[in-house]
């Protein structure tokens, strides 16, 4: 049996990824650490509680008692989810970023370095690069993170290399592109329009809508990462795109067409900050092992909404309380005000 360490594992990405690496690795014995943040859901794993292959672990990935202890008793496999990951919540406030995103990935390396592991798989983003410039990002491009979020994350890749190069730690970097799919927190572009469209509440666009995402569904991401365990060399960063680019305003159509709900909804708000305009990768590195994305983006939204539509009591309780307040703050009563008082978006 390998003793698999799965950080950050009751978030969105993290818990898909228990999921499926219990159904498709027999011989995985899994254990979840989570700080249980707002980001943070159990409920995301209960249907894991009577697998014997599976324990969770209320921990913080910054704090080296806990850590320390998960890695002396031996693992094979790390996979670090846990991170702060929401941008705007890091232009508001970086402070938590730094503190999970770079202090404790480097407290799980230090682990790693005292306690070698088989593979140690570093998850980071297609944000560490920026907006594009000429074409599609290769992993060769230099970074230039906008955002305190994306700094953060070049921050724990730079660390990540640097221990692999001085240490020997076999970490892996994956940098993906925006994921969606179920069990997404309701604060990320696809499942806040989802689930404002269930409620008939306006979707905040920021600026036009013309930025550019390339979109992937949360199962292709949970396969590549399975995949390059097996193929990856270590020491070296992987790309994971769907080449499945679509602008902001494209989501948000495709979405109130799908709920049958007004485009009046669209609500164009103040942009963001330092607002990337476009991702894009070249993945011709993971396609090179044999990897590619079977989710056609169509396909994926609509059973991403179906979820949504039919799992009311995972999302509707998050945005009560401490969310509401987060989203007043975010995007003011601007959202709340009749379409008539806001320029018209097509
Ligand atoms: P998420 O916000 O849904 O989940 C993060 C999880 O980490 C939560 O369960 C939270 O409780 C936990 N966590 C936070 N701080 C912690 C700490 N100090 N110790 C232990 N656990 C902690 O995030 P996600 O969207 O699932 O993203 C997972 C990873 O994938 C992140 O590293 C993110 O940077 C990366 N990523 C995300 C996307 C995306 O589109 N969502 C794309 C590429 C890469
Ligand atoms: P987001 O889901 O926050 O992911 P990221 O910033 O990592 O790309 O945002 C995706 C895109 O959607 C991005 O261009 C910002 C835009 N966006 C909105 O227009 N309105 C919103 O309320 C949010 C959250 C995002």
């Amino acid at each position: 049996m390998k003793s698999v360490l799965i950080t950050g594992g009751a978030g969105f990405i993290g818990s898909n990824f228990a999921h499926h690496a219990l159904a498709r690795r027999p011989d995985w014995s899994i254990t979840v650490l989570d700080k249980l943040t707002y980001a943070g859901n159990p409920k995301n794993l209960c249907s894991l509680e009577t697998n014997p292959r599976y324990r969770f672990v209320h921990g913080d990935i910054a704090d080296p008692q806990v850590i320390n202890s998960l890695f002396s008793k031996g693992l094979d496999m790390v996979f670090n989810f846990a991170a702060e990951s929401h941008v705007d919540r890091s232009i508001e406030c970086s402070n938590a970023f730094l503190r999970t995103d770079v202090y404790g990935v480097h407290t799980l390396l230090e682990a790693a370095r005292r306690w070698p592991v088989y593979r140690f798989l570093q998850i980071s983003t297609d944000e560490v690069y920026g907006s594009v410039r000429e074409r599609a990002f290769r992993e060769d491009a230099p970074v230039r993170p906008s955002n305190p979020y994306a700094a953060s994350k070049a921050a724990a890749e730079a660390l990540a290399h640097a221990y692999h190069a001085t240490y020997g730690v076999p970490a892996i970097i994956t940098r993906a592109t925006n994921t969606y799919g179920p069990r997404q927190y309701p604060e990320k572009l696809i499942p806040l329009f989802i689930t404002n469209a269930l409620e008939g509440r306006p979707l905040p666009l920021y600026g036009n809508g013309d930025q550019i995402r390339d979109w992937l569904h949360v199962n292709d991401h949970c396969e590549a990462l399975l995949h390059l365990v097996d193929h990856a060399r270590t020491g070296d960063i992987y790309n994971i795109g769907a080449a499945n680019e679509r602008r902001n305003l494209d989501i948000a159509h495709l979405i109130l067409e799908q709920l049958g709900q007004p485009v009046s909804l669209i609500r164009p708000v103040e942009d963001r900050p330092g607002h990337d305009r476009h991702y894009a990768l070249d993945c011709a590195k993971l396609s090179a092992l044999g990897w590619r994305a079977y989710i056609p983006f169509e396909r994926g939204l609509r059973d991403t909404i179906a979820w949504y539509r039919h799992h009311p009591s995972w999302w509707g309780p998050l945005k009560s309380g401490a969310h509401a307040h987060y989203y007043q703050r975010q995007y003011g009563t601007e959202v709340f005000q009749p379409p008539d008082r806001l320029r018209g978006i097509r």
